[in-house]
């Protein structure tokens, strides 16, 4: 795969200890466990992939590396490039761009957390619309019933942001950001000139402060139409199974198949997906797999 130097290069982040999922988090990382049909974290992987972001560090905690590369691999089965390192405690999500530092070498980039999930119409355009916009930060914002637990942007009346607060006692609106964020290649060096908040975390919502009070920020605002699912939580873990079951269930189609994904951009061949299948024919996952290579026969390869 021929990358180039400027391209968007992508962060899954993947660490953290998942203490209100214990304990089910206790032998497994949380971004492992299911959501519906596939481990939670091909939903943000799949994120990456259709934003276009094929060159991909993955974040984890030490204990777990070896389970993600286990299941990952190196992403030559769906086209992708996947490099691994560890965050040795979880420091805050914005030190994801300083561990990624070296992997980024000067690269814009696309941070994601990998216990994020997002789904609706015209979700590529939008991600390719963010990731198009090269000098600055770019993140989404989508309206949520109670936003205090969450990143909250404030937008005047042409979109333009305002104020971003991390988890506020008194939201200043119903805007919360997902965790899907789009920056230029300066923000390791922003992160380093953040200090870590009372909670002990270098904060994104304090880098996407600096890149506001530059002018840089944009926000990227969803329509109404929009389903986001932070999986954090054991009930907001079975509403994200329940929504992708009922939404794949009635179109036949799945949500967050990076083989799908892979097959449908031509990333791969139909006989990379197939030898995959044939090694497990027995799994609906890969059944799936077979029937939407016959759909699709003009991506053969
Ligand atoms: P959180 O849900 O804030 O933290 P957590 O996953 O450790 O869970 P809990 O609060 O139950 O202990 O993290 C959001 C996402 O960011 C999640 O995918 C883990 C990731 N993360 C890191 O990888 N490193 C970090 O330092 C933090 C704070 C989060």
């Amino acid at each position: 795969m021929q990358v180039n130097q400027r391209h968007r290069k992508g962060i899954l982040l993947a660490g953290g200890n998942g203490t209100r999922l214990h304990p089910l988090t206790i032998g497994i990382s949380k971004h492992l466990l299911p959501v519906y049909d596939k481990p939670m974290i091909y939903y943000s992987l799949s994120l990456l992939m259709l934003a276009d972001v094929r060159e991909i560090l993955v974040i984890t905690c030490p204990k777990n590396q070896s389970n993600f590369q286990d299941l990952l691999g190196d992403g030559s089965q769906w086209g992708i490039e996947l490099s691994y390192t560890v965050q040795d405690q979880p420091n805050g999500i914005a030190e994801a761009l300083v561990i990624a530092e070296d992997f980024l070498a000067g690269s814009p980039s696309c941070l994601v957390l990998g216990d994020n999930l997002l789904y609706g119409h015209n979700l590529t355009s939008y991600l390719k619309q963010a990731s198009a916009q090269i000098e600055g930060a770019t993140i989404l914002a989508c309206h949520v019933n109670d936003p205090s637990a969450f990143g909250v942007v404030e937008l005047d009346e042409n979109d333009k942001p305002i104020s971003i607060t991390e988890k506020p006692a008194n939201p200043t609106s119903h805007n919360a950001v997902p965790g899907i964020y789009f920056y230029d290649e300066n923000a390791p060096a922003m992160v380093s000139k953040l200090v870590p908040s009372s909670r002990g975390e270098l904060e994104i919502t304090d880098l996407n402060r600096l890149y506001l009070q530059q002018g840089k920020l944009d926000v990227c605002l969803l329509n109404r139409g929009f389903a986001w699912f932070d999986t954090g939580t054991h009930s907001s873990i079975n509403e994200a199974s329940d929504f992708i079951k009922a939404i794949e269930k009635r179109m036949g189609l799945k949500i967050g198949c990076p083989e799908e994904i892979a097959y449908l951009k031509r990333w791969v061949s139909a006989e990379t997906i197939l030898a995959n299948v044939q090694t497990n024919p027995n799994s609906d996952y890969n059944k799936y797999l077979q029937f939407m290579v016959n759909q699709n026969p003009d991506n053969h390869q």
